[in-house]
């Protein structure tokens, strides 16, 4: 039995760092394992311009604790004003790993987000020329559409054409959760790839109302069915470099999830590569966990893989019931108060 493991410093491809004493309490989790994450823009307001990405990014590195390289790459929120020269502008930053397109209310202050994909074709003709990544949140919105199909339909009735229109336009279709999705990707041409959450390699919607409303297992996509998870644990397992890790760790204050209309996100930062690393270990893997975490991701990006490791020990530990994310709030981790069974050894 492996009881150490020395991975190349990973990456997060899908990262909500909040702002403001979240971010300070939040981004020290990440920094200690990441060496770069791209940054969702779903502030309020959302990130929608380069200037603003470029504030934040300093606000990001503020908050970095002292001695901590970590690398935040940026995304902006597309919107259906993005005007095209943003992409030129974005491009030109040097700052800017990507477009974030939000279907408008598929999630947590998405009220901005896309109302048809076909508004921001000029957008994403341009992103396609200079090379710019689309990040896409794939579920469709309409109220008539199951929220467990949500994701399925999204893939037909718009990625697909979408990625048709735009042959040459770089997608990660982010956070995945279907057996539908990993077919699409696997299936799709060169340019598409996706990033897959621990909650969705670990949990199945039955943990939602394991012996009553469980809130901290809300997240979106919402997770799905067995034979989903199932998909997806084969998917980030494979060595295929089409799927790399994406933790989207979402800290929101505890009384905003447990409460009569709970938001979606789940906390994962306090623990990613432990997390992902019981689903690798559990499917036979473990040798395949630096590729999915480290390697498929700045491939993906045409970035550099991280010099520098990560090392997990096999040692059981518990992560706490919550963590101070500023002032009188606090998060509930993924795991909190249970056993997880790798613990990163901080030098
Ligand atoms: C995210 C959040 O809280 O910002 N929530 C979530 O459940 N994943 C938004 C998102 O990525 O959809
Ligand atoms: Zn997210």
């Amino acid at each position: 039995m492996t009881d150490l493991l020395t991975l190349r410093r990973p990456d997060d491809w899908h990262l909500h760092l909040r702002d403001g004493a979240a971010l300070a309490a939040v981004l020290p989790h990440t920094a200690r394992q990441f060496a770069r994450a791209i940054v969702m823009p779903n502030l309020k307001p959302p990130v929608t311009t380069t200037a603003l990405a470029a504030a934040y990014r300093h606000r990001i590195l503020a908050a970095r604790p002292a001695g901590s390289d970590f690398e935040p790459l940026m995304t902006l929120y597309l919107t259906d004003n993005t005007p095209t020269d943003e992409v030129d502008r974005a491009q030109a930053s040097g700052i800017v790993a990507g477009f974030k397109m939000y279907p408008a209310g598929a999630t947590t202050n998405s009220d901005s987000g896309v109302t048809d994909v076909r508004r921001v074709d000029e957008v994403l003709a341009r992103m396609a020329e200079l090379g710019v990544v689309l990040q896409v949140h794939g579920e469709v919105t309409h109220e008539q559409v199951d929220v467990f199909d949500r994701e399925q339909r999204f893939i037909d009735d718009i990625l697909a054409p979408m990625a048709e229109r735009h042959p040459r336009l770089r997608v990660v279709f982010e956070h995945i959760t279907t057996r539908a999705a990993v077919a699409f990707v696997r299936g799709a041409r060169a340019g598409i790839a996706a990033t897959i959450t621990p909650q969705h390699l670990l949990h199945n919607r039955n943990d939602l109302f394991r012996g009553g409303l469980r809130p901290h297992f809300y997240c979106l996509p919402v997770l799905k069915t067995q034979a989903d998870r199932e998909a997806l644990i084969e998917a980030a397992t494979a060595g295929e470099p089409r799927f790399f890790l994406g933790t989207d760790s979402a800290p929101h204050d505890r009384r905003s999830k447990e409460s009569e209309c709970g938001c979606a996100g789940m906390y994962s930062a306090h623990a990613a590569l432990e997390l992902y690393a019981e689903v690798f270990e559990d499917a036979g893997a473990l040798h395949r966990l630096e590729a999915f975490a480290a390697d498929f991701g700045p491939d993906f990006y045409g970035l550099p893989r991280n010099a520098g490791t990560v090392t997990l020990v096999r040692q059981e530990w518990s992560p706490p019931a919550i963590y101070p994310l500023g002032g009188t709030e606090f998060v509930v981790p993924m795991r909190a108060n249970g056993t997880l069974r790798w613990r990163q050894v901080v030098s």
